[in-house]
């Protein structure tokens, strides 16, 4: 066959015009969720790295998906940005407030605590979810009571939720972070801050009166060690106005060899700031039960008071570690060794939230089985799920 050269350079054209269109549709497709090294990510090769999944992502449906928030959350309208603090999908969902758009909402999102105050909506389109969200333990939500199979989703701080929405870092062995080209936290402490000028246990405490009946348990350790309670719940002035308040005060609980992070409400995966916000503090945190923290926090980070029969046993044993500064240090090991670290803020795999809702919501139903679902009593899930606990522990402790 004869090849004219008018053809030859139609075909040289458009292959450098597909070639270019190919390399420009990659260019939009390989993206940067920003919360890897740059030196451990791999070269991006063409066929490589345009998976599926992000081809789905970028092509299968443009249309970014909507994120209703039916509630306020504790009276305050949540803020559009809201997503802008969710590497790689900031541009994969978009929040709304409008009510009036329900019809176009593939999620719609209701903080239980606000759930009275605003009527339920009257329909729903059958691929819509419904997410049931809280922060809180189960008697600070609310309990507000909506008809059977209303909520699809689970968003709370429980592990076993749809999308955990916690307080605080996931923290993860050093390992798993590099293993997933993650930037490692390091949570080194100066060996010379392990001295503490002070001795016992500190705490800043403004709830005097807990369900779990964390007072009268410090009250009783307070007679074998001493136990310095600073804030609202102070024994005296001086005390109450040790730290300011919505001041954190670090460098006061550093001066301590201990600090108290038991919650108001023993629940499980119930783990708030009194934890988060003193994580680079050198001082071990006290805590009321093991199963709580145990899959939360690094091993050998923290004292849960039943690990001890009674509480003349935990202040021996508190008071035996002040002064062996080589069994103290034992609980600083993972942050020196380094071992332990967090996860980066909400990236894959760690997503918190309305983020990990808007994951979710991308994530293919390549699986037949992968089937429609809904929660029939939304308390009765909750409760059983976060096992909360009244005084029962304090008491038998007490008297143990
Ligand atoms: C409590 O603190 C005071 C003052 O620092 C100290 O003299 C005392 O020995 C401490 N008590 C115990 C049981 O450690
Ligand atoms: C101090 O603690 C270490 C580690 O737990 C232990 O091996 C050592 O015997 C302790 N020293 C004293 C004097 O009790
Ligand atoms: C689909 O889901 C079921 C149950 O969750 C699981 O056993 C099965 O391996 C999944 N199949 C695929 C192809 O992912
Ligand atoms: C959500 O729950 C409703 C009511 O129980 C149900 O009809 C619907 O199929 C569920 N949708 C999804 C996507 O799970």
């Amino acid at each position: 066959m004869r090849v004219r050269p008018a053809s030859v350079y139609r075909y040289v054209l458009l292959g450098i015009g597909a070639f270019l269109s190919i390399y420009m549709v990659y260019s939009i497709i390989g993206y940067d969720d920003g919360s890897h090294v740059p030196i451990h990510r791999p070269q991006r090769h063409l066929y490589l790295t345009v998976s599926q999944d992000r081809v789905g992502m970028r092509f299968g449906n443009l249309a970014p998906k909507r994120i209703l928030y039916w509630t306020t959350v504790f009276g305050a309208t949540v803020p559009s940005t809201m997503l802008s603090d969710c590497p790689g999908l900031t541009d994969r969902c978009v929040i709304d407030t409008n009510r009036h758009q329900i019809n176009s909402a593939d999620a719609v999102v209701f903080h239980a605590a606000d759930l009275s105050r605003f009527p339920l909506p009257i329909t729903r389109k059958p691929n819509q979810v419904f997410v049931f969200n809280s922060m809180e333990t189960p008697d600070n939500s609310g309990r507000f009571a909506v008809p059977d199979s209303f909520f699809n989703w689970t968003s709370t701080h429980l592990y076993s939720s749809d999308a955990v929405h916690k307080y605080g870092s996931f923290m993860i062995p050093t390992q798993i972070a590099e293993s997933r080209g993650f930037k490692v936290q390091s949570y080194y402490i100066q060996p010379k801050r392990l001295q503490k000028s002070k001795n016992g246990i500190f705490g800043l405490i403004s709830n005097c009166h807990t369900p779990s009946k964390r007072e009268l348990a410090l009250q009783e350790l307070g007679k074998h060690i001493n136990v310095t309670i600073g804030g609202k719940c102070a024994s005296d002035d001086r005390l109450k106005s040790i730290c300011p308040p919505g001041v954190e005060c670090l460098d006061v609980f550093e001066q301590y060899p201990f600090f108290i992070a038991i919650e108001n409400t023993v629940c499980n995966d119930y783990v708030t700031e009194k934890i988060w916000s003193r994580l680079t503090v050198p001082s071990i945190p006290i805590v009321m039960r093991r199963r709580v923290y145990k899959n939360i926090l690094p091993p050998n980070s923290f004292i849960a008071m039943d690990d001890y029969k009674n509480p003349i046993e935990m202040a021996n044993h508190l008071r035996a570690l002040e002064s062996n500064t080589t069994a103290y240090s034992e609980y600083f090991g993972w942050r020196q060794k380094g071992t332990w670290t967090s996860a980066p803020w909400n990236s894959p795999g760690y997503r918190n939230g309305v983020c990990r809702v808007c994951e979710l919501l991308w994530k293919t139903k390549d699986n037949e089985t992968e089937t429609d679902k809904s929660y029939e009593n939304i308390w009765e899930w909750f409760d059983k799920e976060s096992q909360c606990e009244k005084d029962e522990f304090v008491r038998s402790w007490l008297s143990g």
